[in-house]
């Protein structure tokens, strides 16, 4: 009888995701190999040494995305890779890519192909991001009716609460997706299956010892972080609303995605949707201590197309957490780990 413990690899195993996927996987039994950048860094050596299970089922390994092979190893024997991985600052000293999309784009060229010569890897799960899932006409010149699988970011458009960083991401996200995406279609690697799960905004709870990004977003109109607000004010500009997804469902999608006997192709995966006038509401609501000022709600109206996220749940997939749930994990993690100046 086939075993249901499998051999799998996780890139990225010490970021926010990973870690809290890495930490599912080996309560499931999984043997994981895990990546990260420095094998050196004793922190995130130990945090993950430090997950139940890890001292008999995790092997960690040192890979870059700017030395892509390096990935090689740690995928050889896998029957699963969750490719969680991505460059957010260029390597200046990179003399091989000029930015990272081009890094990005290689990256997950590189690991593809290693999935594919491992003669092992039945499933690719690249962890995509509901930023490169804008309505928006490539013209950009209004939106789509609906927003769903079909939809792509326009990359070389600007957008009023852009900046170098958070385009270079999108650019990076949205060529990296349709890279990995065409080994589908490519009869050299028909052996392979490759999932793209486009996530909404992370938040919830954390494994790490400091607030990730995505939750420093969703609490950015508590802890008054302008440029953490720009980014939910980027996101409604191109999405109309705040995709959001708790952690734990996130990796739950992740492993669905590889339990499913056949599986492949591109899922939006976001639990609710809320405005930034919404969230605030539910903050004003359930948290009165905190005073929101006028300057961290409103925003710019986005597109208010349908959206249609119903594709991963027709393959099977449930929802655990609501908004409510979201938020209020968001917050309780805040407050554990000292954000806010209560
Ligand atoms: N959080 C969200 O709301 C959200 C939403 C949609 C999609 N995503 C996607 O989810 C993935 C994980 O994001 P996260 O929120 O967990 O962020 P994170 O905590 O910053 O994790 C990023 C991971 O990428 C790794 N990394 C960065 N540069 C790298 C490089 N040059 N080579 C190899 N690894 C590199 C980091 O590894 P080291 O430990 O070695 O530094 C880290 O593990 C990303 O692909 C992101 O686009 C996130």
């Amino acid at each position: 009888m086939e075993s249901s413990c499998k051999k799998v690899c996780v890139t990225g195993g010490s970021g926010y995701i990973g870690s809290w996927l890495v930490k599912k996987l080996l309560e499931k039994g999984h043997t994981v190999h895990a990546t990260l950048r420095n094998l050196g860094d004793t922190s995130k050596v130990s945090f993950l040494k430090s997950l139940p299970n890890a001292d008999t089922r995790l092997v960690l390994f040192q890979a870059d995305i700017y030395n892509p092979d390096e990935f090689e190893l740690a995928i050889k024997g896998c029957e699963f890779v969750f490719h969680v991985a991505t460059p957010m600052l260029h390597s200046p000293q990179s003399t091989q890519y000029k930015d990272t999309t081009e890094a990005a784009v290689a990256g997950v060229k590189s690991i593809a192909d290693s999935c594919v010569r491992s003669q092992t890897v039945k499933r690719l799960i690249y962890t995509a991001s509901v930023m490169a899932s804008s309505p928006l006409k490539e013209d950009g010149l209004g939106f789509k009716s609906c927003l769903d699988e079909s939809c792509w970011t326009p990359v070389n458009l600007s957008y009023q609460h852009s900046n170098d960083f958070m385009m270079a991401y999108v650019k990076s996200k949205t060529l990296a997706e349709k890279e990995v995406l065409s080994y589908n279609e490519d009869q050299n690697s028909d052996q392979l299956e490759v999932v793209t799960l486009a996530c909404g905004l992370v938040a919830g709870g954390t494994l790490q010892n400091y607030p990730s990004a995505s939750i420093g977003c969703v609490l950015s109109q508590l802890t008054g972080n302008l440029i953490y607000y720009e980014g939910l004010r980027f996101l409604q500009e191109i999405l109309g609303t705040i995709p959001l997804i708790h952690i734990d469902d996130v990796c739950e999608a992740h492993i669905f995605c590889m339990e499913k006997p056949v599986m492949k192709g591109r899922f939006l995966c976001s639990a609710v949707n809320a405005t930034i006038n919404e969230i605030a509401d539910f903050y004003c609501e359930n948290y009165p201590k905190f005073k929101i000022t006028e300057k961290f709600t409103g925003g710019v109206e986005g597109p208010t197309c349908k959206w249609d996220y119903t594709k991963l749940v027709k393959e099977g997939f449930e929802y655990k957490y609501d908004l409510k749930k979201i938020l209020d994990d968001s917050v309780e993690t805040g407050r554990r780990l000292g954000v806010f100046s209560e």
